[in-house]
């Protein structure tokens, strides 16, 4: 298995981790509004830039979250996703970083919008 190289292996990457987040019965609910269409080049963009620091994202993410009504078992459980997601197809130095920063944001997210500690 190999590392990410390209914001092709960012888009794979993307599109297994929503064919599992939305098969999950807690979190899809969240994503019945949303356009994926749109919103798929979106957190391409954020994550490529993150991986490869090239991505055109330009954006306030946690602002989007907030009208969402997330729970810290949300978090986990899209935590628990992104990981398990990208251990699927990937491993090296970027998807390990990816991992961390997941993390860390989740935790950060978490906490200001008043929530507990995700149990990650
Ligand atoms: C924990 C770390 C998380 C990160 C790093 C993250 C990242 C992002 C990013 C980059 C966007 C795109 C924002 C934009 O369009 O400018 C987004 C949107 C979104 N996220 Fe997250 N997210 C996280 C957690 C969650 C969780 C736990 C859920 C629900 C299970 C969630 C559901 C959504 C939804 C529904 C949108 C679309 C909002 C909209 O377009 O109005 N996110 N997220």
């Amino acid at each position: 298995m190999s590392d990410l190289t390209t914001v092709d292996d960012i888009t794979k990457f993307m599109e297994h981790f929503y064919v599992r987040l939305l098969s999950n019965p807690i979190a899809a609910p969240i994503f019945d509004d949303i356009d994926m269409e749109a919103h798929m080049p979106r957190v391409v963009s954020f994550w490529e830039g993150i991986a490869f620091g090239s991505g055109q994202y330009r954006g306030s993410p946690f602002e989007r979250h907030l009208p969402l009504e997330l729970t810290s078992e949300l978090f986990t459980i899209w935590y628990e996703t992104f990981c398990s997601c990208l251990d699927d197809l990937y491993e090296g130095a970027i998807a390990t970083m990816l991992k961390e920063r997941a993390r860390s944001i989740a935790f950060i997210f978490a906490h200001k919008l008043g929530l507990e500690a995700p149990a990650i």
